[in-house]
Order: structure tokens, then sequence, then C-alpha cells
């Protein structure tokens, strides 16, 4: 757990931040949104034609991994930081009626969007939880597949997300995640500035400490690769380039036995 950053600044300006990527994703933020980035990271663009515009308008993900969570019909996958929900609805697609997707979020705002874009389109077989990704209110065991797409760098509570995942994946069930890490460690006064946290950089772990974390809650590395995410801002920009700051996908699997 990191003790630079103050935990409740971090949140604070985390669920600001996300608050104005659900109302208003045209706004400009430090990162790419929405459906281009979503085409450039490898999303499927018939299966991003049958979600809600207004969930792919505000996708901030940073990589894409349904490739690797290998999801099959009647599945039961779990989003941790659903956002507005673009994953959400992708994992539906490829669950099917007999599948049923959990999205948790702490940012009210999303959330609301969210909810709002699954009754619109009449679908139940989704549900968005209120909670933290440290904590998730769901059921031991219950999870075909975890996903997350660019989230668990925003926890300073690394270890204790990993956790949950394991706890929440059934017997081997698989943990498919896109996330910003680094290749070399950041310094003290980078972690701890909750404006670089919030916009994805100085929250990111060094990658084998990443790893590390998710080997330590009891699952088993599979795949990690590299995405062709690229930051906006200059400042994201000069970190990427000097702590080799960049996006990377992962497969991980719980052991049967
Ligand atoms: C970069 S956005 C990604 C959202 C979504 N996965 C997507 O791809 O569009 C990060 C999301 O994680 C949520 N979040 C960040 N930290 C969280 C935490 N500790 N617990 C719950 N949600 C969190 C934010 O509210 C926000 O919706």
């Amino acid at each position: 757990m990191s003790t630079l950053v103050n935990a409740e600044e971090l949140t604070a300006k985390v669920k600001e931040m996300y608050r104005q990527v659900a109302e208003k994703p045209e706004a400009g933020f430090h990162f790419e949104l929405g459906r281009p980035l979503a085409v450039r990271l490898g999303y499927d663009v018939d299966v991003l034609d049958r979600i809600p515009a207004g969930a792919v308008e505000s996708f901030a993900g940073v990589g894409f991994f349904f490739d690797l969570a290998r999801l099959s019909e009647g599945g039961t996958v779990v989003d941790l930081g659903s956002g507005s929900g673009m994953d959400a609805f992708y994992a539906a697609s490829l669950v099917g009626s007999t599948g049923r997707v959990v999205g948790v979020d702490f940012t009210v705002e999303q959330l609301d969007k969210a909810r709002r874009l699954a009754a619109d389109a009449g679908v139940d077989r989704i549900e968005f939880r209120e909670g933290r990704i440290e904590s998730p209110p769901i059921d031991d065991g219950s999870a075909d597949c975890v996903v997350s797409n660019g989230v668990i760098n925003l926890s300073p509570d690394k270890a204790q997300v990993f956790a949950a995942a394991a706890r929440l994946l059934r017997p081997g069930g698989r943990l498919a995640v896109a996330d910003i890490v680094t290749e070399r460690q950041l310094t003290d006064s980078i972690i701890a500035n909750a404006d670089l946290w919030a916009s994805c950089i100085g929250g990111a772990a060094q990658e084998d400490e990443y790893v590390e974390a998710i080997e330590a809650a009891g699952l088993r590395i599979a795949t990690v690769r590299r995405n062709p995410y690229e930051f906006v801002s200059t400042q994201a920009r000069n970190a990427s380039g000097t702590y080799g700051v960049k996006s990377i996908s992962l497969l991980a699997i719980k052991p049967s036995h």
C-alpha cells in the first residue's frame, strides 16, 4: 500500500475526474477517450456497434483483453472500475443472454450513466454496483472472469485489489486486465502527487512488482503484452519517456486446485 499519496485526496480527485468523463466526455482530457481509442486498441467494431453509444463515448480504458479473457456463453463476468460501462456491455454481448455481468465503481455519476444506458437498452443481465475495487460487494468464487481496464493503477492498495480479484474468481477462472505500469521506479515526488495519480501516472506500479503482486494473490500469470496506447499530455509523454510508463494487457489464471 502506498503511503506517499493522501488516500482521501486521491479518491476525491479521481471521482471528480471520472464524473467529468461520464458527464462531459467531449470536454477534452489529458487522455484519449471514446470510440476511436477503442478501435485503435483492438475492439471489434461490429460489437461496438451493438453497444450503447453513450458508453462508448465515455470509454477511458487503456487496452484490449477480451481475446485473453475468452468469455463463453453463459459466463459470469465482474468488471472492476466499470466506468460508463463499455466493457460491461462488450462482455455481455460475448456471454449472451444466459450470461451475467456485474460492474463495480465508486463514482456515482459513472454508475448513474451506466445504469441508465442499460435500462434504456433493456439489458437486465448487467448490474452496476457502487463499491471500491479493493473490496467489491460480490460473492466469493462467483466469477468465471474478472476484467479491469485502466483502473488498478489508480488504487493505492493494488495487493488488496488482486486479492479481491482472486477471491471473486472460481477455481480455473481468469483475470484479464489492461493497465498502466512503468519500467522504472517513479520518484517519491511523483508518487506523492494526487493530480498525477488521477492522471493514471502517479499510481502506476513498476511492471515486475505489479506481476509479483498478482502472483502473491495466488494467481498464475499466463500472458503479458504491450498495448498501442499513447499518452496525450506533454507531462504524461515526458513521464512515459523517462520512466517507461506504458500500457499492458495481462491474463492471470486462478489455479483449479
Ligand atoms: C480510467 S477510468 C476507466 C473506466 C472503465 N474501465 C473504462 O474502460 O472506461 C477509471 C474508473 O475507475 C473508477 N475507480 C478508480 N478507483 C476506484 C476504486 N478504488 N474503486 C472503485 N472504482 C474506482 C473511476 O471511478 C473510473 O470510473
